[in-house]
This record gives structure tokens, C-alpha cells and sequence, in this order.
């Protein structure tokens, strides 16, 4: 351990949602009390029932956050992205996991103890405030899903996704707006509910009508409006 943080990491976690709001005392401080966890694709982090003791938050790669059935079925419930905390819920409530955590992709994520950070957030109020903000921004988008299960059929949710998707972080390309999903059509299909036969079947259909484009791991929203309008969204875009 070192009080010296490496730069790097520094930089990495400025730009973070809960640490990057530290001083940087105690941002050295919380750095000198995580190590870095590498991860190869597909790789399995935790699984949900293991006993938790520490958080992370992910520095590099998608981590995909998921609950099983016995039959094997999946349900998706986040894919989490650089800056993003996981296993907040057992290290506050000394719990179970909740759910199962898979890396998408190689990455890294920094790795604190339980251990070390209650004691830290007790001395920093601002900090269990931010990770209030997180939990609830969780819960929210949760209730969300929830919702929309409830009340759109799949095209409904299917093209919410990938509108969603493509307001957070799309690209304006020639032919429309490009939408990475950044996963197999099957982990696509469990974050919907659908199959990948069911979703396979509903992008082709959207691509033989003009409104969107299929690719691996990508589809490009030709018209989103038009796409919304199609399947009774009002989504005001
Ligand atoms: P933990 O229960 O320790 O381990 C599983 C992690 O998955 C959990 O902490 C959260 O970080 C994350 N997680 C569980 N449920 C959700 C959810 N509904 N939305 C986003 N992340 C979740």
C-alpha cells in the first residue's frame, strides 16, 4: 500500500461518479486501500448468493448485472460502464449478492473492502448522499423496467431500448442514428424478456419496413421518430 496514488488511476477516477468528488487526501487515501481487478470476456466476477464484502467500480469494459432462473433463463437487469459502481447493496447491508456479475469485455475494475470503506463513509456524509443518489437512480430505472414489462408489448419495449440507447450514446451516421447494443442478441433479448428468435424476428421485420438496419452488435435507428410512432410510443423526441 502506498500513499502515493498512481496518476493514472487519478485521472481515471476524477471523472467518477462517487469518488471523483473526493479531495485529494482522502481520493489517496481510498486508492491506497483498493487494488485493480483485470477481467477476460465472458468472465463470471461474483454470482448472485456469494457472500459480499467489497464494492467496485469498473475503469474499463462492460459488466453485465443479471439474475437467472434454475431453468436458465436470464434476466438483464443494467449493463454498467466505466465509472459504474457494483456490489454497492452487500457491502452496505453485509448481504448476500443480489444478482450475477459477467464482464462483457477485458477490463479493469478497483476493488474497495468492506472493511475500509464503512469506516470511510462514516466520516463522509456527502458520500453516502452520492451513494443514496446512485441507489435510488437504480431503483428508478428499475421501476422503469418493471413498467415498461408491464405495460408495452415487445416491440414497445424493444424500440424504447434502442431509442433510449440512442439518446444515451448514439451516433449520427449517414443512414440514421447507430445504436451499440454491445452484446449478443441473446443478453439483448434477456434485458427485454424476448427470446433472441423474438427479437430477430421484430428487427427484421423493422428492416424490411425501412426502419431500421441490422449489423453485429448494432442496429442504426433510420427514422426514430418514425420508429416511435410505429409502435404507439410517446416518447417526445
Ligand atoms: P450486490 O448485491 O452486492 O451484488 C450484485 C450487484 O448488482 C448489486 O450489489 C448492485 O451493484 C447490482 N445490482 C443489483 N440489482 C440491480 C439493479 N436492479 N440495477 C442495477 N444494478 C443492480
Amino acid at each position: 500500500m502506498s500513499n502515493q496514488p498512481d496518476p493514472e488511476l487519478v485521472k481515471i477516477v476524477s471523472g467518477h461518479v462517487l469518488l471523483g468528488q473526493l479531495e485529494p487526501d482522502e481520493l489517496a487515501r481510498v486508492l491506497a486501500f483498493s487494488r485493480t481487478e483485470r477481467f477476460s470476456a465472458g468472465q463470471v466476477i461474483f454470482r448472485r448468493g456469494e457472500p459480499g464484502q467489497s464494492m467496485m467500480t469498473v475503469i474499463s469494459g462492460r459488466i453485465k448485472i443479471s439474475v437467472s432462473s434454475s431453468e436458465g433463463k436470464e434476466a438483464v437487469l443494467a449493463i454498467l460502464g466505466r465509472g459504474e459502481v457494483l456490489g454497492e447493496m452487500s457491502l452496505l447491508d453485509g448481504k448476500e449478492r443480489s444478482a450475477d456479475a459477467t464482464a462483457m469485455e477485458a477490463g479493469e475494475a478497483l476493488s474497495i473492502h468492506r472493511r475500509d470503506f464503512i469506516p470511510f463513509l462514516e466520516r463522509n456524509p456527502a458520500i453516502c448522499i452520492r451513494m443514496l443518489g446512485i441507489m435510488s437512480n437504480r431503483l428508478r430505472r428499475t421501476s422503469g423496467m418493471v413498467e415498461d414489462r408491464s405495460f408495452l408489448d415487445l416491440p414497445g419495449r424493444l424500440a424504447k431500448t434502442l431509442i433510449d440507447l440512442g439518446k444515451a450514446g448514439g451516433t449520427e451516421t449517414e443512414d440514421g442514428l447507430r445504436v451499440e447494443t454491445h452484446m449478443s442478441q441473446r443478453s439483448f433479448g434477456a434485458m427485454l424478456g424476448a427470446s433472441r428468435e423474438t427479437i430477430n424476428k421484430q428487427l427484421k421485420a423493422w428492416q424490411d419496413e425501412g426502419l431500421v438496419l441490422t449489423g453485429r452488435g448494432y442496429v442504426v435507428l433510420i427514422d426514430p421518430k418514425r420508429l416511435a410512432r410505429n409502435v404507439g410510443l410517446d416518447i417526445g423526441i
